[in-house]
């Protein structure tokens, strides 16, 4: 498994993700997406939105403002509820989460060796005195505070006036702004139960222990759907709620699965009764194995009727759907798939890296999904001096940049372009030669055809230039290059 130091590290070399506001020192807990961090991003929302909201008959979208109405926040049950268990070192001044305290290795000064500093392991004992942590884990010398509740939401004023009135907070989720919407979206657009409504956007939470790179951030995006069942509906002879409960864990699955995702990275896990939400009947993360070790991907719950009763309660306005068989106005149960775009990224990005042999020399590649990679082709000169190769390869970038994101590049020799591509997890390259244009002072006619060269198995086709609209299509719409090269043709 590759190390966050080495993503972290590929991340910034090759563009994908910076340091924010790196040449001030840098902001806490947030990051910039860079040149191929921010396509990358992209292609994932675009997939889930087509996917999950575009392609599903039973499915609408929404996007809904970052601020809103602060009423929003106490039916929510934020104000009052958002919070985690916050304690400090009095000597070195650092702040824990309190139930992360023991998940963390910890520096201690052991009295069975006159003192010497040993890193202690998470929730190991000293091996020398057999103490546990008492004392802060950065400094192993500060008493720390008794916990104190900090709300995660960040706070903001509306308008010009600072005062208590105005108080308003950046979203901690983007779900809320569906709630409210509710019953707007089942007016406009005439909608049955069930049917869903997704979102993706920007969220907020002041984290007092961000870090781990963009896995918890204060500033992230979310994918989110909310989805409306009626709860006095049965499929399969089980509760409605409880049946879409299951489909949407499986659907979430498969998608990960879908796009490249391998099945021994992913597992899922159900909450205790003690490790429910305050709204949720069930709930079950889709965790992942990232370099620090299995961590929540996403989550799905089942929010029951909680968020619509709690801001019918507080607008005065019934947030309900009339079931025309039975005659009766009823409050849907909500399903809740949500995911970090972020932590996506972040899965994505460790579970395409490998480090290869390549007749004696390491190769670097991120296997990214064709349909994920945040270049899907570069077009490479095999001679950068001859004007007609280079004039040829930049009107094919233009050409298949109209389909496709592609680059041109001929910052140095081939076999260094490819490794170059192979780093960023390009899945092909086409290289534009001598024969393609042809040489007149030797009499050699231009054949028209170039050289696609594939990243996972780094097999060469030649193709006519006129097909590679047509070539890509196949292979960035899921054909695989086994089916494809062997129609097209081997070198
Ligand atoms: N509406 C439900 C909700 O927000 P959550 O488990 O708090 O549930 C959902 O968040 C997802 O959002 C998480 O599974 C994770 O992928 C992402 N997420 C939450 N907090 C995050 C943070 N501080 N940084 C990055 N991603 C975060």
């Amino acid at each position: 498994m590759v190390t966050m130091e080495t993503l972290v590290s590929l991340c910034k070399r090759r563009g994908f993700v910076f340091q924010s506001s790196e040449i001030y020192g840098g902001t806490g807990s947030c990051w910039d997406y860079g040149p191929l961090g921010v396509e990358l991003k992209n292609k994932i929302k675009r997939v889930w939105w087509r996917d999950f909201v575009q392609q599903r008959a039973d499915m609408v979208g929404l996007d809904a403002s970052i601020l809103m109405h602060p009423t929003v926040w106490k039916a929510s049950g934020h104000v009052d509820h958002f919070t985690d268990p916050m304690v400090d070192c009095l000597e070195c001044r650092h702040r824990f989460r309190a139930d992360q305290l023991d998940e963390m290795p910890w520096v201690h000064f052991c009295p069975a060796t006159k003192g010497n500093k040993f890193t202690i392991p998470a929730e190991e004992t000293c091996p020398h005195c057999h103490e546990r942590r008492t004392l802060c884990p950065d400094c192993g010398k500060g008493e720390l505070t008794p916990p104190r509740q900090f709300n995660l939401m960040f706070k903001t004023f509306m308008g010009p006036v600072e005062e208590d009135a105005a108080v308003t907070y950046l979203r901690p989720e983007t779900a809320q702004g569906i709630f409210v919407n509710f019953e707007n979206v089942l007016q406009s657009m005439r909608r049955k139960l069930p049917f869903g409504i997704g979102q993706i956007g920007k969220a907020f939470r002041n984290e007092i222990t961000p870090g781990n790179f963009i896995f918890r951030t204060r500033e992230f995006e979310q994918m989110e759907i909310e989805y409306f069942v009626n709860p006095h509906d049965t499929v399969e002879g089980r509760p409605a709620d409880e049946h879409w409960h299951d489909r949407w864990i499986e659907d979430c699955l498969a998608w990960f699965r879908r796009y490249g995702v391998q099945a021994e990275n992913l597992r899922l896990h159900e909450h205790e009764r003690a490790e429910l939400a305050h709204y949720s009947k069930r709930t079950a993360d889709l965790q992942y194995r990232f370099p620090i070790g299995w961590s929540e991907l996403m989550g799905i719950a089942n929010r029951t009727d909680f968020d619509l009763k709690q801001h019918a309660k507080w607008s005065g306005k019934a947030l309900t759907y009339f079931d025309e068989e039975r005659k009766e106005h009823v409050v849907p149960f909500v399903i809740e798939p949500s995911a970090g775009v972020d932590r996506a990224l972040l899965a994505f990005l460790a579970d395409a890296y490998r480090e290869e042999e390549v007749r004696g020399e390491k190769r670097v590649v991120l296997r990214f999904h064709p349909e994920l990679a945040p270049v899907s082709v570069a077009v490479l000169p095999l001679l950068k001096k001859r004007d007609d190769i280079v004039r040829t390869a930049h009107a094919i970038r233009d050409e298949l940049s109209r389909h496709f994101t592609a680059v041109y590049d001929d910052t140095a020799a081939i076999g260094r372009l490819y490794r170059r591509q192979d780093e960023v997890g390009t899945p092909y390259c086409v290289t534009v030669d001598v024969q393609t244009v042809g040489d007149t002072d030797r009499g050699e006619a231009a054949d028209g055809k170039v050289t696609i060269r594939d990243r996972d198995s780094m097999e060469q086709i030649r193709v006519e230039a006129s097909q590679l609209v047509a070539v890509f299509g196949e292979l960035i719409g899921g054909k695989s290059w086994a089916e494809v090269s062997a129609r097209v043709g081997r070198s």
